[in-house]
């Protein structure tokens, strides 16, 4: 047998010490569940992790409540059940229907289901169900449930494991991200790879042509400046190859920022910011940096560090052909 790589936390007899058991069994995580019944005199409802399905034919779900809840006997005496999935923004009511307060109800909005059971407003799906069962098991009550309706609504689940609530994100050894699947639904997966980076260049572009004019710069301009900020003095020629433009454009910005100071002529023929043009530099850098940040703050880093390395590579073996 291969070595056991990982420490071990807790292990032996589960009634040598019931809280490390506990802690053994949190590390399986679950959703949430809220589970409701109409109840007597007013409904009842508890947060429940022991959900699981049972079957699809006929469809049955169960889960288990302590004997020590509060609501034991109003679910044990109700012949209907309705399973609410938590989404992800719902901790409060996760706490809400953990906790002992008498009005739980209150903590939420929330209308009745076809056996009278109480849906809850904004959960990602219900199951509406007739009891079917009921076994013991242990310091638990099992109810088996036949679902009679269920509802699915779009949203991602609150999860919970090892005694956190937490959030289901894609595995990255999965290699599928959320960026992937909003990608293939806009139908992106059909433009060969440059045709993407041309297409983010338009975008940036205009996206940002807004900012640039409030900032009174051109796109021409704009391109003079990046190019000639952080090295030596360039020639209107190396400045063209550069950053990719005409050569008349070139001249005719310089001509501009010379004119205004932000643009030195230098060592004969060559150009450099001056410090008006560093400072005007700066603010282009300033917008962009946000823009950027709130562009990508959604992508995973190891997805950004993977495109960076594939701009770089790219950029790197370009043959200049003009
Ligand atoms: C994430 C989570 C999952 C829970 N799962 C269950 C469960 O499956 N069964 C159960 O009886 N109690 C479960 N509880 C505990 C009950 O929600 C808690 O004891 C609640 O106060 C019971 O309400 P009551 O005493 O008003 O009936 C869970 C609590 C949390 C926070």
């Amino acid at each position: 047998m291969a070595a056991q790589k990982k420490a071990q936390v807790d292990g032996g007899d589960p009634a040598a010490d019931p809280k490390a058991f506990r802690r053994a069994l949190g590390n399986y995580p679950t959703g949430v569940t809220v589970i409701t019944a109409p109840g007597t005199d007013a409904p009842v409802g508890v947060t429940a992790n022991s959900f699981a399905s049972v079957s699809l034919d006929p469809p049955l779900v169960l889960w288990s409540i302590a004997h020590t809840s509060r609501s034991h006997s109003a679910f044990v005496a109700s012949d209907r059940f309705a399973i609410n999935i938590l989404a992800d923004d719902q901790v409060k009511v996760s706490q809400a229907f953990s906790s002992s307060s008498k009005d739980k109800f209150g903590a939420v909005a929330w209308r009745r289901g076809k056996t009278g059971s109480p849906l809850i407003d904004d959960a990602l799906a219900y199951f509406d169900c007739l009891c079917e069962t009921r076994h013991e098991g242990g310091d638990h009550t099992i109810m088996i449930g036949r679902v009679v309706e269920f509802g699915h609504y779009e949203g991602n689940p609150l999860a919970f494991a090892q005694g956190r609530y937490g959030i289901a994100v894609d595995h990255p050894e999965t290699g599928v991200t959320a960026q992937a699947r909003k990608a293939d639904d806009a139908g992106l997966a059909e433009f060969p790879l440059l045709s993407l980076i041309a297409k983010a260049h338009y975008k940036v572009d205009a996206d940002l042509e807004g900012q640039r004019t409030a900032a009174g710069n051109t796109q021409v301009g704009s391109k003079v400046l990046a190019g000639l900020y952080n090295s030596s003095p360039l020639t209107a020629d190396e400045l063209a190859r550069q950053m990719y433009l005409d050569r008349r454009q070139v001249d005719d910005s310089l001509n501009e920022f010379v004119a205004n100071g932000d643009v030195a002529p230098c060592d004969g023929n060559r150009f450099a910011l001056t410090a008006s043009g560093k400072a005007r530099r700066r603010r282009m850098i300033d917008y962009l940096a946000k823009y950027q940040e709130e562009q990508l703050a959604d992508i995973q880093p190891a997805d950004l560090a993977a495109a960076r390395r594939v701009l770089e590579s790219f950029l790197s073996n370009s043959v200049q052909t003009f």
